[in-house]
C-alpha cells in the first residue's frame, strides 16, 4: 500500500515537473523591479515605466519598498542577494552600483546601451556613474536637483515675504513667519532628510569648492574649517524653524504641510515637486521654487541596474526595461511627473514647467563653470560607509543640543574612521 501511494506520488512528481518544464518555455520579457517611490508623485511617474512595459509585452511584478531616500529599499535588496535571489531590476544610484558590481552581482547592459547610441544622447557626467569597468551596467531615468526651497506662493505674500536669497534672508523670513504662528520650515526627522537639509545649507556657505572638498574629496581641512562651523550654526537655526511634531514625519507629508499652508517652506529635492503636481498645485500661482542661497548644484540622478538572473523571460525583461528606461518617450513622460528634468539631452522641454527650465539652465551653466556637484545626501557623491558615517553626525547634531564645535570634530572623526 505504502508502495503503491509512494508510486503515485513519484509519478505526480515527475508529470509536474514535465508540466513547469513546458511551461519554462519563452513566455515573454518578465521582471521583478524593486523600487521605492510610493508617494503620490512618485507611484504616479513609475506608472509610466510599468504601463511602457505592459505595452511592450512585458509581465511586470511590483516590489515597492516604503521609506524616502531609498534606506529601507537598499536593506531589502541586501536581503534578496544575500538570499541568492535578486530581483531583475533595481533602482539603484550612484557609487552604490559601482559597489554592487564589485560583489560580481550585476549584469551587462553595454549591448542595449550601444544598440541604442546612449553614449550620443547622454551627458559624461551621467554616462559615469552607468559605467563599471567601461561596461554598461545602468541606465539613468532624470536628473533631480536637491538644493532647492519649495514655498506656499500665498503664505509668503500674506506675510510681505520674497524668495529668500541670502541665508540671513532666509533666517530673517522664518522669524517672521515664527512670530505670525506659522512653521517656518517643514521638515521630517528622518536621518535622510536632516541630511538633505545639511548639504543644502554647506552648499550655500562652502561655496561650490568647498562643498566639492568637504564632500567629495573628504578634504580634513575643509571638514574642520570655521565655515563648517557655521554650516551647523545654520542647522541649529534651522531645528528652530520645524514643529514640534517633525521627528520620523514622511518628506511628502512635510510637503503636504507646505501645499495646505501649515508651513512656509521645504528644502527638499524636486521630487517635492511631483507632490505639488500630483495635487493639482500649479508652479508660480500655488507653489515657489528657488535654488537655495549660493552657487552650484547638486544633482541626483535616478537609475536601474539589472542583476544577473537566471531565466529568458527575466534576462528579456532587463533588455526591454533598459531600453525603454533611456528612451525618448519615457524620459519625457516620467519627469514630467516625477518633478525631475530627463538624462538625455534630446528631450523636448517644451511641455515642462518653470521649475524645470531654471534647472535645466542651471545645470548646463554649472556644469559649465565647474560648480555641477553631486549630492552626497542622495548617494551620489561617496560611498555607503562615507556617507552614512557624515549622516550619523547631522542627525545627532540636529536631534540634540551639541555645539557647532563639538559636531565639526565629531565630523572629522567620524569620516577619518570611515576610510
Ligand atoms: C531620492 C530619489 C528620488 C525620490 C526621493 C524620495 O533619493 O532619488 O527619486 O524618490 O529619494 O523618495
Amino acid at each position: 500500500m505504502g508502495g503503491l501511494m509512494m508510486k503515485k506520488s513519484v509519478f505526480t512528481a515527475v508529470s509536474a515537473i514535465a508540466f513547469a518544464a513546458a511551461s519554462v518555455a519563452y513566455a515573454g520579457p518578465s521582471a521583478e523591479v524593486l523600487h521605492w517611490w510610493t508617494s503620490g508623485g512618485e507611484a504616479k511617474s513609475v506608472a509610466v515605466l510599468q504601463k511602457e512595459f505592459a505595452d511592450n509585452g512585458g509581465t511586470w511584478t511590483d516590489m515597492p519598498v516604503a521609506g524616502g531616500g531609498g534606506d529601507a529599499a537598499m536593506t531589502a535588496l541586501r536581503a534578496r542577494v544575500l538570499a541568492g535571489n535578486a530581483p531583475t531590476a533595481v533602482q539603484l544610484k550612484g557609487p552604490a552600483i559601482q559597489e554592487w558590481y564589485e560583489e560580481g552581482v550585476l549584469a551587462d547592459i553595454s549591448a542595449v546601451a550601444e544598440a541604442e547610441g546612449w553614449e550620443g544622447v547622454l551627458p559624461a557626467s551621467i554616462a559615469g556613474h552607468m559605467k563599471c569597468d567601461g561596461k554598461w551596467c545602468a541606465a539613468p531615468v532624470n536628473v533631480h536637483r536637491v538644493d532647492w526651497i519649495w514655498a506656499n506662493a500665498d503664505v509668503l505674500a500674506a506675510n510681505g515675504i520674497a524668495m529668500p536669497t541670502t541665508w540671513d534672508e532666509f533666517n530673517a523670513a522664518a522669524d517672521k513667519l515664527a512670530a505670525a504662528g506659522i512653521t517656518p520650515l517643514a521638515h521630517g526627522g528622518q536621518a535622510w532628510q536632516d541630511a538633505t537639509v545639511f548639504e543644502a545649507v554647506a552648499l550655500g556657505i562652502l561655496g561650490p569648492e568647498g562643498f566639492h572638498k568637504a564632500f567629495v574629496e573628504l578634504d580634513m581641512d575643509t571638514l574642520k574649517s570655521d565655515k563648517m562651523v557655521a554650516v551647523f550654526d545654520q542647522m541649529r537655526k534651522m531645528r528652530g524653524y520645524v514643529d514640534a511634531n517633525f521627528s520620523g514625519r514622511d518628506w511628502n507629508l512635510a510637503t503636504a504641510m507646505v501645499m495646505n499652508g501649515e508651513a512656509a517652506f521645504q528644502i527638499m529635492g524636486d521630487w517635492a515637486k511631483g507632490e505639488f503636481l500630483a495635487a493639482g498645485k500649479v508652479p508660480g500661482k500655488d507653489f515657489l521654487c528657488a535654488s537655495v542661497p549660493g552657487d552650484g548644484f547638486l544633482y541626483n540622478v535616478d537609475s536601474f541596474a539589472m542583476f544577473k538572473v537566471d531565466g529568458d523571460d527575466k534576462q528579456a525583461g532587463q533588455g526591454l526595461l533598459a531600453k525603454l528606461i533611456v528612451g525618448q518617450n519615457f524620459q519625457k513622460v516620467f519627469n514630467l511627473n516625477k518633478g525631475s528634468i530627463p538624462a538625455r539631452t534630446d528631450v523636448a522641454m517644451d511641455e515642462f514647467d518653470s521649475c524645470a527650465h531654471l534647472s535645466a539652465k542651471d545645470m548646463s551653466e554649472s556644469s559649465a563653470n565647474g560648480s555641477l556637484l553631486p549630492s552626497y545626501a542622495h548617494g551620489m557623491a561617496l560611498r555607503g560607509a562615507q556617507s552614512g558615517a557624515i549622516t550619523d553626525v547631522v542627525t545627532a547634531h540636529f536631534n540634540s543640543d551639541m555645539s557647532s564645535a563639538d559636531a565639526v570634530k565629531m565630523l572629522a572623526d567620524a569620516v577619518a574612521n570611515s576610510l
